[in-house]
C-alpha cells in the first residue's frame, strides 16, 4: 500500500508534491485536483490515490486503477504559457515518464501520439493534461498520470494492447520511488516549457521517442477514420497525417493505430 508518511519522505526536496494529499480510494485524482485548482491551489499540489473508482482517460474513456497495482496521481501546474502552447504539457509529461521509468526499471519506453506510453508496443501508462484558460493564457493545468505497475487490464477492457511495467521490466518496481523519479524529471525539464530557447530540446526529445512516425496508420477521429501515414508532428503537438491523395492533415486529437502494410 502507498502510505502518506512514506510518500512525504520520498518527496522530500522535490519542487513538486507539496502540498500532498494521499487517498486510499477516490473517484478520480484529476477531478479532485481540478476542484482544488479552481479554488486557488498552488503549483505543485499533488493528489495520489491507491485506488480510483472513476479514473478517466482521454475522450471520456475509463482508466482502471485497482488497489495495490498502479500509480495514479494528478499534479497542479501553473506554467506561463498561452492556450496554443497547452500541448507542451503532454510532451513534458511523456518525456519525464520515459526518463524516470528508464532510471528506475532500466527499460526503454516509447511514446504513442498523443498521450500513451508504451513498452514493447503495449501501453502501460497514460497522460491526461487538462487546462483551464484565463483569456489567452493558461490559468492552470492538471496533469494526470496513470501507470500500470503490477497489473494490466484484459484485452476486452481496452482498445489498444496493454501491459504493466513489472511484466516488461521483469522486476519489482517500488511505486513511491517511481513517483519521486517522475516528479524529479518533471522538475528538471519544467523550464523548457516556457523558455523559447529551451523548448526545441523538449520537442526534439519528445519527437525522438514517438513510435509510428513514417508508418502506415489508421487515425480514428471523432467522426471518421482515416487511413494514411503518420508522417510527423509539429511543435504545437499536432500530428501531420498524410492521406493517400497526398493531402497532409494537421490533427490535434485522435487515436492512432498501426495498419498492416498489406492494407496500405
Ligand atoms: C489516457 O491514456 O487516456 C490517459 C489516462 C490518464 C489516467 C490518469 S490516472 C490519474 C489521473 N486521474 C484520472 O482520472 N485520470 C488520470
Amino acid at each position: 500500500m502507498l502510505h502518506a508518511q512514506e510518500l512525504l519522505h520520498q518527496l522530500n526536496g522535490c519542487r513538486f508534491g507539496h502540498p500532498l494529499y494521499v487517498y486510499q480510494q477516490i473517484g478520480s485524482t484529476s477531478d479532485r485536483a481540478k476542484l482544488l485548482a479552481e479554488n486557488g491551489a498552488p503549483e505543485g499540489l499533488l493528489i495520489v490515490a491507491e485506488e480510483q473508482t472513476a479514473g478517466r482517460g482521454r475522450g471520456g474513456r475509463a482508466w482502471l486503477t485497482p488497489p495495490d497495482s498502479a500509480l495514479a496521481f494528478s499534479l497542479v501546474l501553473r506554467p506561463a504559457l498561452t492556450a496554443e502552447q497547452a500541448a507542451r504539457l503532454v510532451m513534458l509529461a511523456g518525456v519525464a515518464v520515459c526518463e524516470a521509468v528508464e532510471q528506475v526499471a532500466e527499460v526503454q519506453p516509447r511514446l504513442k501520439w498523443p498521450n500513451d506510453v508504451l513498452l514493447n508496443g503495449r501501453k502501460f501508462a497514460g497522460l491526461l493534461a487538462e487546462s483551464a484558460l484565463r483569456g489567452e493564457a493558461l490559468e492552470y493545468v492538471v496533469l494526470g498520470i496513470g501507470l500500470n505497475v503490477s497489473w494490466a487490464p484484459a484485452p476486452e477492457q481496452v482498445d489498444f494492447p496493454a501491459t504493466c511495467l513489472q511484466a516488461e521490466a521483469g522486476r519489482e518496481v517500488d511505486r513511491a520511488g517511481l513517483l519521486r523519479a517522475i516528479l524529479l524529471r518533471l522538475e528538471a525539464r519544467y523550464g523548457q516549457l516556457s523558455d523559447e530557447a529551451a523548448f526545441p530540446t523538449l520537442f526534439a526529445d519528445w519527437r525522438a521517442r514517438l513510435v509510428m512516425l513514417g508508418e502506415p496508420a489508421e487515425l480514428r477521429l471523432e467522426t471518421e477514420t482515416l487511413a494514411g501515414v503518420a508522417e510527423d508532428v509539429a511543435a504545437d503537438g499536432a500530428l501531420l497525417f498524410r492521406l493517400p491523395s497526398g493531402e497532409v492533415r494537421r490533427v490535434l486529437a485522435g487515436n492512432l493505430h498501426l495498419r498492416p502494410a498489406s492494407a496500405v
